[in-house]
């Protein structure tokens, strides 16, 4: 499993590279694994009027879902190589919780100090999230 997350993580660091981020100057990528065994990758999309930017992490899932993507997320890579621990911001925590397999089991990745890996799920980022009863 940790090889698995260590090509996540690499993908999401393949897709930081491809960020548009001219006025923050901080590239964000994310790689998503669904349980279908597909991954999908995304980078920072920023804009002149700076609210409109769109974070990595809700690419990735936009994409997944316009690639036609049904299963759930088991876990996301997410990296910046302007910050160790690059964690999803709120918003993007409130769409993962969407999509997550569950929040105990849907993990989240990150590179930690000495390119270690830390691995988080999103129940301990995320506790108490707003969803419609079922
Ligand atoms: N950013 C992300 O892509 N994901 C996050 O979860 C946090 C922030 C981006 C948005 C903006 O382009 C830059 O990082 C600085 O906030």
């Amino acid at each position: 499993m940790t090889i698995e997350y260590t090509e996540l993580l690499n993908n999401a660091k393949k897709a930081s590279e491809k960020s548009y981020s001219p006025y923050s100057k901080f590239p964000v990528g994310a790689c998503i694994l669904y349980e279908s065994g597909n991954k999908y990758q995304g980078c920072n999309v920023e804009n002149a009027s700076y609210g409109l930017t769109l974070c990595a992490e809700r690419n990735a899932m936009s994409s997944a879902i316009a690639n036609g993507e049904t299963s759930k997320i088991k876990a996301i890579a997410i990296y910046s190589p302007k910050q160790k621990r690059c964690l999803p911001c709120g918003a993007c925590r409130q769409w993962l919780s969407e999509f997550a397999k569950n929040e105990k089991e849907t993990k989240i990745i990150l590179e930690d100090k000495n390119e270690e890996i830390l691995i988080l799920s999103l129940e301990e980022i995320f506790p108490y999230g707003f969803k419609f009863d079922e």
